[in-house]
C-alpha cells in the first residue's frame, strides 16, 4: 500500500473528486479526514470506507471560514496524531461570467472557497510539516487555471490563484521536506453544476467553442489515481507543478 500509516484530509470529500481521493487514500492505507459542507454526503462517505476495512472520519467544514479550516487539521491531530498530507480540493463553479457580469458577491464567495481556503488551509499545516521534516499537499485546481477558455473570469482567476500558490508554496519548502502540487483536470463528472447558480448565455457560448473539442468527460477515480501519485513517495521528485488531467484536451490549444 502507497500511503500505509499516513493522515490525511481531503477537502470537498462527500462527492465527486474528493470522495474518490478519500476513497483511493483510504484503500492505500491512509486514515482519512472526509471534510465537507455537506456532512451527511461526508459520513456517508466515511462509512463506506470503514466498511470496506478502511479508516476515515467525517468533518463538517465549511471552507471559506478560517474557524473551520483550523478545526479540521486540529481534527486530524486529535483523532490520528498528525498530519500527512492535505488535499484541498472543495471548490464551486461560477455561472461563466466575463468579467463586465460579475457580481461582487459571487466573487467574493469563489475566491474564498476555491483560492483562499487553499492558502488558509496550508498555513495551518505548514507548522506540523516544518516539525517533522516532511508533508505533501495536493491542490486541485483546473484546466481553467492554465486556460481562458473554460468557466467564467471568476472561476479561472480563482483557480489561475490556486497554480500560483502552488508552486510559490512547493519552491519556499523544497528544502524542508515539504512538497505542493496541483492537479489540473480537464471535464470531470461530479456533481459541480449544482454549484452554478445561473449561466451567463453569453460566457456559455464562448466557452462552447472550447467544449466542442474536449475528447471526453473524466471519471473522478482518474483524477484520483492523479491525486495518489502526487501524495505518495513515487512522486519525491515532483514539486510545485501542476498536472494536467484532460485527455489532452488542452493539448489543443
Ligand atoms: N468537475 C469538473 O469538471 C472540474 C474540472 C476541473 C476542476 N474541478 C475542481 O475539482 C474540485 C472538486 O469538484 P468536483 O467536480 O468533484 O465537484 P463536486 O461538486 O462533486 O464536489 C465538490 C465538493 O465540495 C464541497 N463544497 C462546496 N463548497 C464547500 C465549502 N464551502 N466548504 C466545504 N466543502 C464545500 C461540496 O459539498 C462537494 O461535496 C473543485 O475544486 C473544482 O473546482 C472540477
Amino acid at each position: 500500500m502507497k500511503l500505509q500509516n499516513k493522515v490525511a484530509v481531503v477537502t470537498g470529500a462527500a462527492s465527486g473528486m474528493g470522495k474518490a481521493i478519500a476513497e483511493l487514500y483510504a484503500k492505500e492505507g491512509a486514515k482519512v479526514i472526509v471534510a465537507d459542507l455537506n456532512i451527511e454526503g461526508a459520513k456517508a462517505v466515511a462509512e463506506g470506507i470503514a466498511a470496506n476495512g478502511g479508516e476515515a472520519k467525517a468533518v463538517q467544514v465549511n471552507v471559506a471560514k478560517l474557524e473551520d479550516i483550523e478545526k479540521m487539521i486540529d481534527t486530524a491531530v486529535k483523532e490520528y496524531g498528525t498530519l500527512d498530507i492535505l488535499v484541498n480540493n472543495a471548490g464551486i463553479m461560477d455561472g461563466f461570467e466575463p468579467v463586465g457580469d460579475i457580481k461582487e458577491d459571487r466573487w467574493d464567495l469563489i475566491f474564498d472557497i476555491n483560492t483562499k481556503s487553499v492558502m488558509r488551509a496550508m498555513r495551518k499545516a505548514i507548522p506540523i510539516f516544518l516539525e517533522k521534516g516532511k508533508g505533501v499537499i495536493v491542490n486541485t485546481a483546473s484546466t481553467g487555471g492554465l486556460n481562458g477558455a473554460h468557466a467564467g473570469a471568476a472561476y479561472g482567476a480563482s483557480k489561475h490563484a490556486v497554480v500560483g500558490l502552488t508552486k510559490n508554496t512547493g519552491y519556499m519548502y523544497a528544502k524542508e521536506g515539504i512538497r505542493c502540487n496541483a492537479i489540473a483536470p480537464g471535464g470531470v463528472a461530479t456533481n459541480i453544476a449544482s454549484s452554478m447558480k445561473s449561466v451567463n448565455e453569453f460566457g456559455a457560448s464562448r466557452l462552447k467553442v472550447a467544449q466542442d473539442v474536449m475528447p471526453r468527460m473524466g471519471q473522478p477515480e482518474e483524477i484520483a489515481q492523479v491525486a495518489l501519485f502526487l501524495a505518495s513517495d513515487d512522486s519525491s521528485f515532483v514539486n510545485g507543478t501542476v498536472i494536467v488531467a484532460d485527455s489532452g484536451w488542452t493539448a489543443a490549444f
